[in-house]
């Protein structure tokens, strides 16, 4: 990592009043949960999508998709948020006289337990249940509900609570997302590859609002050619020694 941009955006940073953080995949790589689209590792690269996170796949299947959840679940309930994680949260106490925002992607809900609040889940959760006719009944994802099941009360089929392909995001959480990211002066991209819509729009009405737009990510991305900067850097990485730095600033 430049260490110039290090500076760079730690001032941008300190002159900051609201900080949204986008998050990706990429930023739980380092808790051992694989990206979608990174080479061989990469979920989408082993599984068809269509057949195991759409809406379409659901209804035709509803074990296949539960039983590939529930894998994905269970790797989450193993691994842990990572220093990455962390260092955002450490990034909000330092900020704590400004509003910081995470709006994240990943339904693996390691945001929140690190310390980050608000988080909008713009994709949904893992750990949670829900009624497919959103009759209201929804319930923690436990261990024993290894088997799809019926409603208890209405009888339409349970699902987790996270966006299929094919389905439409939470209107209200998107809309707070869309809100937050037109106010904030500086925007954070962390660990995606903008290819799912409508959230990879976020950082560009960020940046046509006036943000800042900072991209975190190893390798290049669509989005670069807008950011202001582009650090090529591990989430982990470069989370830590921003946080370290802006902490040194204020001892
Ligand atoms: N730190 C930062 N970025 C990383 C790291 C790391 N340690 N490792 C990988 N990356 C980057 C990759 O270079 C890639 O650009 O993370 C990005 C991961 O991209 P995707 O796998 O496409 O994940 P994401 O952008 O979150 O996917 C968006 O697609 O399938 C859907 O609903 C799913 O929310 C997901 C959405």
């Amino acid at each position: 990592m430049h260490s110039g941009s290090l500076e760079s955006v730690a001032s941008v940073v300190r002159e900051a009043k609201e900080i949204v953080v986008f998050s990706g995949a990429g930023l739980s790589a380092d808790s051992g949960i694989p990206t979608f689209r990174d080479g061989a590792t990469g979920l989408w690269n082993k599984v068809d999508p269509d057949e195991v996170a759409s809406i379409e796949g659901f209804l035709r299947n509803p074990e296949r998709v539960w039983n590939w959840l529930l894998q994905l679940k269970k790797l989450v309930d193993e691994r842990q948020p990572n220093a990455g994680h962390q260092a955002l949260a450490r990034l909000q106490e330092i900020c704590r006289a400004k509003q910081l925002t995470v709006i994240t992607q990943n339904i693996d809900g390691y945001h929140s337990p690190a310390g980050n609040a608000p988080v909008l889940e713009v994709h949904g959760t893992i750990h949670r249940l829900r009624c497919q006719q959103r009759c209201g009944f929804s319930a923690d994802w436990e261990q024993s509900a290894a088997e799809p099941f019926r409603c208890p009360r209405c009888g339409a089929p349970v699902r987790p609570d996270l966006v299929l392909f094919g389905e439409m995001l939470d209107e209200e959480v998107f809309a707070a997302a869309e809100t937050c990211s037109m106010t904030a002066d500086l925007f954070f991209c962390v660990g995606t590859s903008f290819t799912v819509q409508p959230a990879a729009l976020l950082p560009v009405w960020a940046k046509r609002a006036g943000a800042t737009v900072v991209e975190v990510n190893p390798h290049p991305t669509s989005l670069s050619a807008l950011a202001d900067y582009s650090i090529r850097s591990g989430a982990s990485e470069f989370f830590t020694a921003l946080s370290a730095k802006l902490a040194a600033r204020q001892a």
